[in-house]
């Protein structure tokens, strides 16, 4: 019997009944079973820590689960250059810790940090909250280990910053949500710990736009600026309500848009004086109507649970529909407007809860509960009819997955589609690694 946590990813859909478990605890026994199911031409489920919600983890019928979670070994870590090669199952927060220990940083940083697995966040070229300052996973990733579809190994990971000895295998790999090979093991590039961050939240006055807040706070915060959240007032209003941890707001941000910002740097005072003159000037220009500047950290953290809610808010609008778009700051308002619009005049019994990492241009919103496949056509429909007017791509940080892949033809060409295949072809041409997910062959 294999465990249910393997059937699904966090999002909770079910594609199938898979036939067996693999957890290897070598590259090379890893290898050569991956060498037979090629002769075989057994499917093959990758899995990290399955926090992704695209489906991409969750197998189907007939695939054969490969887990990674016994391959969690330190494997270098060089502490005057601040790089680590570690293995593909061991948790973010693990690795976070470690590194803190000897003043490195590694800055991918996401609500589900404590269970995530490295692997999947190379495989899945992860976002989160700090992309505004410091990129994606993929930004990170410095050379990957893999084990490609026939058994073969590639690697050793690149450790060096600059290196064009030919193609990046790293690069493409990366985002390649687990169908050209199975990542093992992952060189990271850290950065030194920045001595100070301090979040502070900003309800944004209603007549301007969350692009507009955005410009101010680039320009007067300039590099400090590491993460610029946003959460529409229904958003906010579900997370109090859900949390006993989260900390109350005053009344100016009530039915207001609110926006987390967090700054970085090297001295409290330095970041602190710079915080009250930005924020002055942003609420004595009206464009932030009420501020939250913490005492503590404890109270930054109560800011954050704040931003971090979703799980909880999902969890009461199961079966949820979940967008991840990518559009820049300046079409959000328009957006999120048209699209509550569009979905008030469906007439369904639902909440919709708008929010994302505006700093970078990722919208999310949850829309629930969508209990048939009608209502979520519908739900989906509300957002995605509206997509030819907007510039956006359909996932800009979940990855494809699954639950994404009928809409590649909205973000992608046909000719992008088309090399994306010949690659998957060159790879894996008999369709072993994550078939199905991203696009069918
Ligand atoms: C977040 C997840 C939904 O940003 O990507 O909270
Ligand atoms: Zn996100």
């Amino acid at each position: 019997m294999i465990d249910e946590r393997y059937l699904h990813d966090w999002s909770g859909t079910r594609y199938g009944q898979p036939l067996s478990l693999e957890k290897p605890g070598s590259v090379t026994s890893l290898a050569q079973w991956l060498k037979r199911c090629n002769e075989d031409g057994s499917p093959v489920a990758l899995q990290g820590g399955r926090t992704g919600v695209s489906g991409g983890a969750a197998p189907g019928d007939g695939e054969h689960i490969l887990s990674l979670e016994n391959l969690r070994e330190v494997i270098s870590f060089d502490r005057q250059a601040g790089v680590i090669v570690v293995e593909s199952g061991m948790i973010l927060a693990d690795v976070q810790a470690l590194v803190e220990e000897e003043g490195w940083t590694l800055p991918l940083d996401l609500g589900s940090r404590g269970s995530c697995q490295i692997g999947g966040n190379a495989a899945t070229n992860a976002g989160g909250c700090r992309v505004i300052k410091y990129g994606n996973m993929r930004n990170m990733v410095l050379g990957v280990e893999a084990v490609l579809a026939d058994g073969s190994v590639i690697g050793p990971p690149n450790v060096l910053v600059k290196n064009n000895a030919g193609y990046s295998l790293t690069q493409l790999l990366v985002g390649s949500e687990g169908t050209l090979g199975v990542i093992t093991k992952v060189a990271l590039r850290l950065v030194p710990t920045p001595p100070v961050r301090l979040a502070a939240l900003l309800a944004v006055a209603p007549q301007i736009g969350v692009d507009e807040l955005l410009r101010c706070c680039r320009v007067g915060f300039g590099e400090s600026l590491s993460a610029f959240e946003v959460m529409w007032p229904e958003y906010v209003e579900a997370a109090l309500s859900e949390k006993a941890d989260v900390r109350r707001l005053p009344e100016g941000f009530d039915g207001m848009r609110a926006v987390l910002i967090e700054v970085e740097g090297q001295s409290e005072t330095a970041i602190g004086a710079q915080l009250e003159e930005v924020l002055s000037q942003l609420y004595d220009k009206n464009i932030v109507r009420d501020i939250v500047l913490p005492s503590s950290i404890k109270d930054g953290q109560a800011l954050w649970a704040i931003r971090e809610s979703v799980g909880e808010i999902q969890r009461d609008i199961r079966p949820y529909a979940g967008f991840d778009l990518g559009m820049p700051a300046s079409q959000y308002d328009a957006f999120v407007t048209a699209a509550r619009s569009n979905l008030e005049s469906t007439g369904l019994p639902i909440k919709s809860y708008f929010f994302g990492h505006a700093g970078d241009g990722n919208l999310h919103a949850v829309i629930g509960p969508c209990p048939t496949d009608d209502v979520r056509a519908c739900v989906e429909a509300a957002l995605y009819d509206l997509l030819p007017a907007y510039t956006t791509t359909v996932t800009a940080e979940h990855g494809v997955g699954r639950k994404k892949k009928s809409m590649l033809g909205r973000a992608r060409t046909q000719a992008d589609i088309g090399a994306m295949i010949a690659i998957k072809r060159a790879l894996d041409p008999k369709n072993i690694l994550n078939p199905g997910r991203i696009f069918d062959l």
